[in-house]
């Protein structure tokens, strides 16, 4: 399959929001954010987002089946990384080669943007994600306690980098 990747605006809100929802329903330690919040999003608030400029999609056809959000940092000190995250492509095209294909072209505009550096975290039990950001060659530099609550429920994230 081929698959084409560009930034979303907000024409993309709504298709967004769709996959945002799928994904925090199916995949809770993949997100920050919980279902519940997912599902109160209204279009509006969607709408900002894509306006934010911090979304990277990935298409089959017209259809958006995937995203990252990719901030670059805004201080002087800190311009030469930029964050990954939320990354996610949607059940039935996971293993399709779509979020390698989104995280290439990530890979490519940060490159090109004179980024040094790639940061990203993900769940230490998130092992299908784990698995796919050290096939794109990020490397774990270290574990932070208590990073996310869920439910009360504290969990330990993973970080990771890229130099570029
Ligand atoms: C993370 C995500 C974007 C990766 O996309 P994907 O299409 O699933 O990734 P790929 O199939 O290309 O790569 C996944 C790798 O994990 C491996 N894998 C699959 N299930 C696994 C498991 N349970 N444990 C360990 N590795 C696993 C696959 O074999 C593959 O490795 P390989 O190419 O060396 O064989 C996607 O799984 C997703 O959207 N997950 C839900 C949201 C999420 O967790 N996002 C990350 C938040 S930090």
């Amino acid at each position: 399959m081929t698959f084409a990747c560009r930034s979303l605006t907000e024409e993309d809100a709504d298709a967004w929001l769709a996959l945002l929802r799928e994904g925090t329903r199916a995949f809770p330690l993949g997100f920050l954010m919980s279902a519940a919040e997912a599902a109160e999003m209204t279009r509006e608030i969607a709408r900002e987002r894509m306006q934010s400029g911090a979304f990277r999609g990935v298409f089959d056809g017209d259809r958006l089946v995937g995203f990252c959000g990719y901030r670059r940092q805004g201080l002087p000190r800190l311009a030469h990384r930029a964050m990954i995250g939320p990354f996610f492509v949607t059940g039935a095209l996971q293993g399709s080669g779509a979020a390698a294909t989104l995280m290439q072209a990530v890979i490519a505009e940060a490159c090109a943007a004179g980024v040094a550096q790639l940061d990203l975290t993900v769940d230490t039990e998130n092992a299908r994600a784990i698995a796919f950001y050290e096939r794109e060659g990020f490397t774990c530099f270290g574990r932070r306690p208590d990073a996310v609550r869920i439910d009360g429920q504290s969990r330990d994230d993973l970080l990771y980098r890229l130099p570029l």
